[in-house]
């Protein structure tokens, strides 16, 4: 019937494509662990130039250069961003349906990993894409492998667990930090994927929507110059707390964000978003006191499910010194590899029937559930680290859940 409308088959087939949610029902009483941007909010700094905007630019169409300004200038310790390497694009998601929209999706497939942010495959799928996830193992913890990702997904060309055939990467595409699980990639290994992919003509999608939460230094962004078949995503939804305000960039060479700007909205970024995003950018510090407090958090997490073990001896000086070592699981759940300081992390149980968003969900916690992500299940669930203050209530039904058959 719907589709005299002549729609592509494949939006019919699914409901939604997203675990976003229209509105949050949080348990009563309790704390949000689901939404992926961050509790400490924004620089407050941002809040001063809402403030003094003035309302009649928001007549015009936008064309401040704030953003690109402060853009570069945040990237200017690293490499040299000009004006024609932006792409402004309203939150990072829109950027990946953009960038979706530039291949050729003729018999292309996108390599990606699994588990990974849902809407962007879920998206490319929708535009007539293949996907085809190299998949995170349980057993490895979750830890990406960048050199059986290479060897088993088109170096080799072997494909030991999906089997694409009369197919070709068209690109590929990687969160790092992984969303999930909030590990992060190693720059030389991200490197060795661009270079490979480079000999094949294929191109390498970085998505950095967490990037703030690792070193500056291990961001793909630096790399962009020396490869042009690179293209990074960030977004100030994250790191710095302005996901209402819609703000994503891509960096790129100029070729490829001429051949994405034929695709776009000509007036991506609204005026004001674009003054508070550029101030945002100015306040690395913010970052730096979030990423202290989610490491502190995953310490005491990381103590809770797998506590530390002292040892005493006595070394060849005869001084007796205490080593600390990590001891084995407490219980039956698991905290998949994470970067510390990254706000979110996968958890996992061992017992294959459990609905961990539900036993979250009554001891007051509400959480994004493990079967939202290609690779997962119900017996894992992504959490988002609220606030200090909210923590003990996260720690209590983890230490709770642990002990659960
Ligand atoms: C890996 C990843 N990329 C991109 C996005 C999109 O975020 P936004 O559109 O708010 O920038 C998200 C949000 O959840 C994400 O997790």
């Amino acid at each position: 019937m719907m589709n005299r409308l002549k729609i592509k088959e494949q939006l019919l087939e699914h409901d939604t494509i997203s675990y976003a949610m229209d509105h949050i029902e949080l348990p009563k009483g309790g704390i949000d662990c689901s939404e992926g941007c961050n509790p400490y909010g924004f620089p407050p700094e941002c809040a001063e130039v809402l403030k003094n905007f003035d309302p009649a630019r928001m007549g015009p169409y936008p064309h401040s250069d704030a953003l690109y300004d402060a853009i570069a200038e945040f990237w200017k310790d690293q490499i040299n961003v000009e004006r024609d390497n932006i792409l402004l694009t309203d939150g990072s998601i829109n950027a990946l349906y953009i960038i979706n929209n530039i291949f050729d999706t003729h018999h292309a497939v996108v390599l990606g990993i699994s588990p990974q942010f849902t809407d962007y495959y879920m998206h490319a799928e929708m535009t007539g894409l293949g996907y085809a996830p190299y998949q995170l193992k349980r057993e490895n913890n979750y830890k990406f492998d960048g050199y059986e990702f290479l060897a088993m997904h088109y170096v080799a060309d072997k494909f030991a667990e999906v089997s694409v055939p009369q197919r070709e990467y068209n690109f590929i595409y990687i969160d790092n930090p992984n969303n999930p699980t909030g590990q992060c990639i190693d720059i030389e290994e991200i490197e060795n994927i661009i270079k490979a992919a480079r000999k094949h003509d294929i191109t390498v999608i970085i998505d950095e929507a967490y990037g703030d939460f690792m070193p500056m230094e291990n961001s793909a962004v630096r790399l962009f110059a020396e490869y042009p078949n690179l293209a990074v995503v960030r977004t100030l939804s994250k790191g710095y707390g302005l996901a209402g305000m819609r703000i994503g960039y891509i960096i790129a060479h100029k070729n490829l964000i001429a051949c994405m700007k034929k695709m776009t909205n000509p007036y991506m970024v609204g005026e004001l978003a674009r003054e508070v995003g550029a101030e945002a950018l100015r306040h690395r510090e913010f970052i730096e006191s979030c990423k202290a407090d989610f490491a502190e958090m995953k310490n005491e997490i990381r103590e809770v499910l797998t506590p530390s073990i002292y040892k005493k001896f006595t070394n060849e000086k005869g001084v007796e010194v205490v080593k600390k070592k990590r001891g084995p699981a407490s219980g039956r759940l698991h905290m998949s590899e994470t970067l510390d300081t990254n706000s979110l992390l996968l958890l996992y149980h061992d017992n294959p029937g459990i609905n961990l968003k539900e036993e979250f969900y009554k001891r007051g916690v509400l959480v994004i559930d493990g079967y939202d992500f290609k690779g997962l299940d119900s017996s894992a669930a992504r959490i988002r680290l609220p606030i200090k203050e909210e923590f003990p209530v996260l720690l209590d039904a983890i230490t709770e859940i642990n002990k659960l058959d």
